[in-house]
C-alpha cells in the first residue's frame, strides 16, 4: 500500500480508507498555522490519520482522534494516532475538553445512487445537501471546547460555504474562512469556528 510524505509526517495508506487529498492537505496547513505547541487536539474523522500526524510532526501537542470506520480507526492506530473507533464525539470519555477540534467532514452531496459500497462511503457521502454530518458535530462541538477553543472545518463550494457558516453560527460561534483553495470542480475552504464562550 501507498505511503505519503508531507510536512515531516509519513503517512501509510490502506484499504477502504480515504485517500488524503487537497482537502486533507488544506485542512493540514491550516491547523499548522495555528496550532501551538502544548495545545490539546481533537481531530473527528480522522481517516488515515493524515491531517493529525502532519500536526504531531511538527507540534508538541496532545492529540486524539475518532473515525466511525474500522478501517480508517486501524490506519490511523497504525500510523501512531491515538484514535478512538466512534460515532463523533460519542467514545470520548469524562468529557475531556480540547483548545481545537478539527474536522475535514464527508461533504459530497450523495444521492442513493451514487453511495460506494463499504466503509468508505462514510469518507464522502454527506447525504443530499453534503451538510449531513455538520449537523451532528455542531450540536455536540462545543461541549467539548475549552472557553477559549476554536474549531477547524472543511467544507467545499459543492456543500455550500454560506449555508455551513451559518449552521456554525446559529450555534453562537464567530467564523472566518481562514484559506481557500480552487481545485478542479470545486472550491475548497478551511472555515475558523471560535466558540460561544470566546466571543
Ligand atoms: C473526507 S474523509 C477525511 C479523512 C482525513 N481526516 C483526511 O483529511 O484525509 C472523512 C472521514 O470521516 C469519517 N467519518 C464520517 N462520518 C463520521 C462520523 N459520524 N464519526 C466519525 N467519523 C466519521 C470517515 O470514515 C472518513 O474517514
Amino acid at each position: 500500500m501507498a505511503t505519503i510524505n508531507y510536512q515531516n509526517a509519513t503517512v501509510s495508506l490502506s484499504e477502504q480508507v480515504y485517500e488524503p487529498a487537497e482537502d486533507s492537505f488544506l485542512l493540514a496547513d491550516s491547523a499548522l498555522g495555528i496550532i501551538m505547541d502544548d495545545m490539546n487536539v481533537l481531530e473527528i474523522g480522522t481517516g488515515s490519520g493524515f491531517v493529525s500526524a502532519v500536526l504531531q510532526a511538527n507540534r508538541k501537542i496532545t492529540l486524539l482522534a475518532t473515525d466511525i470506520s474500522p478501517f480508517a480507526a486501524s490506519c490511523a492506530r497504525s500510523n501512531g494516532i491515538e484514535v478512538i473507533r466512534t460515532d463523533m464525539f460519542k467514545g470520548i470519555k469524562n468529557k475531556r475538553q480540547f483548545d481545537i477540534v478539527i474536522f475535514n467532514p464527508p461533504y459530497l452531496p450523495t444521492t442513493e445512487e451514487e453511495k460506494v459500497p463499504g466503509w468508505l462511503n462514510y469518507a464522502f457521502d454527506g447525504g443530499i445537501d453534503g451538510r449531513r454530518e455538520i449537523d451532528p458535530f455542531m450540536e455536540e462541538v462545543a461541549g467539548y471546547l475549552k472557553p477559549e477553543g476554536f474549531i477547524l472545518l472543511l467544507v467545499s463550494s459543492l456543500t455550500g460555504i454560506d449555508e455551513v457558516r451559518t449552521k456554525i453560527e446559529k450555534r453562537g460561534f464567530i467564523t472566518q474562512v481562514i484559506a481557500s483553495k480552487k481545485c478542479s470542480f470545486e472550491r475548497l475552504v478551511v472555515i475558523k469556528g471560535i466558540c460561544p464562550d470566546n466571543n
